[in-house]
């Protein structure tokens, strides 16, 4: 069943994600989409996609890193490359990077469904025991985040907030997810340099992901504990810095994972556990 095949394109041009997203769901796969390398890491977190067509250029993660990535971490994912500039050496330095196929920019609907079933057929064939997980509406977001930025403090937990609530999602999960996520946002702005706060809802699951780029924690654990800061003296002036932000996303939330660098970063991921979603159609 076509329906039961999940293609990720990724390309950092709004007009081929639409055109691909409107030739393939007209073919009946289920299509997502990512305009950066990194937010198509993170979709491909739980290895839903059988398929990933993705273009070459694109800034900060270039195509070929992110092809080289799944090809390590997502074996039996199949990898087809669209792009705008089909020289011999990267169509030859792709093909030996695994990947199945290429299409060039601009194509025609037939090129592009050509080689989506071409790719999908042989890969099924070299994995033929991988799931072909049935349909998932999956909804996605991401707002960032500037260190020591007080006057927009706040804005990337309301931008989610405000798309939560145009979902019908339940207000007392809008208020868990935004209370956390505001916790959160708040500590990259105190503690680091910079972060970005991304939302995934898939069925009835939300999870956060706040990931930094600053001094990172030496002892998560203490940093955990009720009271302990470390927050600068500006924001103790502001009401903030009472060491209660991590406790209240632990009270908040169903699921809680904390990774940190010292000198590199930290990565929070939180779930909320949605109940009677209204609608998660509109992908
Ligand atoms: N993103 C981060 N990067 C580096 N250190 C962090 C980060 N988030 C939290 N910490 C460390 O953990 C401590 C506790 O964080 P928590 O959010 O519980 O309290 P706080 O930020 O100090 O104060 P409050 O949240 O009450 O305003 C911080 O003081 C800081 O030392
Ligand atoms: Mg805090």
């Amino acid at each position: 069943m076509q329906k039961d095949i999940n293609i990720l394109v990724v390309d950092d041009e709004p007009v081929v994600i639409n055109s691909c997203e409107r030739v393939l769901k007209e073919k009946g796969y289920n299509v997502h989409s990512a305009m950066r390398g990194k937010d198509a890491m993170l979709m491909m977190k739980d290895n839903i996609y059988n398929l990933v067509l993705t273009d070459l250029k694109m800034p900060e993660m270039d195509g070929i890193s992110l092809i080289e990535w799944i090809r390590q971490s997502r074996p039996d994912t199949g990898i087809v490359v669209i792009t705008g500039y089909p020289s011999h050496q990267t169509i030859q330095e792709s093909l030996n990077l695994g990947c199945i196929d290429y299409v060039s920019k601009p194509f025609t609907p037939v090129m592009l469904t050509d080689a989506t079933s071409r790719a999908l057929k042989r890969i099924k064939k070299r994995f033929p025991n991988k799931e072909f997980s049935p349909a998932t509406d999956i909804i996605t977001g991401y707002s960032y985040i500037k260190g020591g930025d007080i006057t927009n403090a706040g804005s990337a937990s309301k931008a989610l907030r405000s798309h939560l609530m145009g979902l019908g999602i339940p207000m007392e999960a809008i208020r868990r997810a935004a209370v956390s996520a505001f916790e959160a946002e708040m500590n990259v702005v105190m503690h680091a340099v910079a972060g970005i706060l991304f939302y995934i809802l898939k069925n009835t699951e939300l999870k956060l992901i706040v990931r930094d780029i600053g001094p990172g924690m030496e002892d998560v654990e203490l940093a955990m504990k009720e009271g302990y800061t470390t927050a600068p003296h500006w924001s103790k002036q502001m009401g903030w810095g009472t060491g209660l932000g991590l406790p209240n996303i632990i009270k908040n939330s169903d699921g809680f994972k904390i990774d940190s660098i010292v000198d590199g970063g930290t990565t929070l991921e939180i779930i909320i556990s949605i109940t009677g979603i209204k609608s998660n159609e509109n992908n």
